[in-house]
């Protein structure tokens, strides 16, 4: 076992899932309105745990409005983890949320070195063109870039102002509990963060309202400073920020997905055939070591990467996906079998895509302004 490190900057080791919900004080997720089980991703629980979620459900049951928020650390390539959050931003923006999007250009130029100008083009080109072709709509959908939050001055303003507010309101020390070693530009930047996550509520913005913020466990220690912040600040006041936590899609081999090993995710710019190809090589199975064996012991689909990405992503059908599961477990169905079958998804999903993403260039502009 690899110890665990989970930071909002560094996810290392194997992840015990039900021990950081205890350590960071999640609430698991239980049952849930009807309406959720719509979403793959709250039926299949793999997002399993929340915070002040109750508001979120009530606003749905009321018809009242609420705000979904979250934001992207623009590097690299858009890839099929990635894709978990668009598919709740297009959940709740057709729930009747209104959508927030964070492009984090200040956040990677402190954490990750890189400029303003390099952060745009990828957050243009990767991530929103994708968020598009994925199916987001331009109504109800603000996205911003953090170094330049609006056209408009008094909405700007507010929005610094309030970075500012919350760094009255933050000791030197509670940034050190959360984050450990941090530095001034990342202290700005967590300050930040709390200010994108929080700002929605502000008279210049939507006013009082609940905001949902879904994220990987990683990025919780984000929130418990926002919320320990907006606890303690009186005017202007804030309704408690809820969250909502997702495990992560794991690498192709296994682990995580990491930016600068292509061969450890499937990107949705990859033609069919790359994907193939990395399905085929390296995915990680969790089938036995020769066909008669498998045939005699059968495989294990909780380890197996081709089965994950069927069940997060690739197969909606739970029957379809219950069916895979036993064959496997049976030795019905063999681990290339199995990678076939995922290869054939994935790669009718990429040439619908591909197509999709022509057009969202054009729709770029009703998102985006210059
Ligand atoms: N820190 C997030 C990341 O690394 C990006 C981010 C910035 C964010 N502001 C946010 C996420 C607000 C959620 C809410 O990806």
């Amino acid at each position: 076992m690899n110890k665990q490190i989970v930071t909002p900057w560094e996810v290392k080791g194997d992840i015990n899932y039900n021990k950081l919900l205890k350590e960071f004080g999640l609430s698991p997720l239980n049952e849930l309105p009807e309406v959720f089980n719509k979403e793959v991703l709250f039926r299949r629980k793999i997002i399993f745990a929340h915070r002040d979620f109750q508001k979120i459900i009530n606003s749905i049951h009321n018809k009242k409005k609420f705000v979904m928020m979250t934001g992207l650390m623009p590097t690299g390539k858009f890839h099929i983890g990635h894709m978990i959050l668009a598919q709740q931003m297009i959940f709740y923006q057709k729930l009747g949320a209104k959508i927030y999007i964070a492009v984090a250009d200040l956040e990677a130029f402190h954490a990750r070195n890189q400029s303003l100008e390099e952060s745009r083009k990828i957050a243009i080109e990767q991530y929103i063109k994708n968020y598009i072709a994925l199916g987001l709509k331009p109504e109800n959908c603000e996205i911003y870039f953090q170094s330049s939050r609006s056209s408009n001055g008094k909405k700007a303003n507010a929005y610094y102002r309030l970075q500012n507010i919350l760094a009255k309101h933050a000791t030197f020390n509670e940034f050190r509990a959360v984050y450990g070693d941090i530095g001034p530009g990342k202290m700005v930047s967590a300050l930040l963060q709390a200010a994108d996550m929080l700002h929605p509520q502000l008279p210049e913005f939507e006013n009082l309202i609940p905001v949902v913020v879904p994220v990987g466990v990683d990025q919780d220690p984000h929130l418990r400073l926002a919320r320990d912040i907006a606890n303690r600040i009186k005017k202007p006041a804030f309704i408690q920020l809820s969250s909502t936590y997702h495990s992560f899609v794991p690498g192709l081999k296994g682990g995580k997905m990491s930016a600068s090993d292509p061969t450890s995710y499937i990107a949705l710019t990859d033609t069919p055939e790359e994907a193939e190809r990395k399905i085929k090589k390296y995915a990680f199975s969790g089938g036995q070591k020769t066909v008669k064996e498998h045939r005699e012991k059968g495989g294990n689909p909780d380890i197996d990467i081709p089965f994950q990405y069927l069940k997060t992503i690739f197969e909606p059908d739970d029957k379809k996906l219950e069916k895979i599961y036993e064959d496997y477990k049976s030795g019905k169905l063999l681990s290339s079998e199995l990678k076939e079958l995922l290869a054939v998804k994935v790669s009718d999903f990429l040439k619908e895509h591909s197509l999709k993403l022509k057009n969202a260039e054009k729709e770029l502009k009703r998102f985006v302004s210059d």
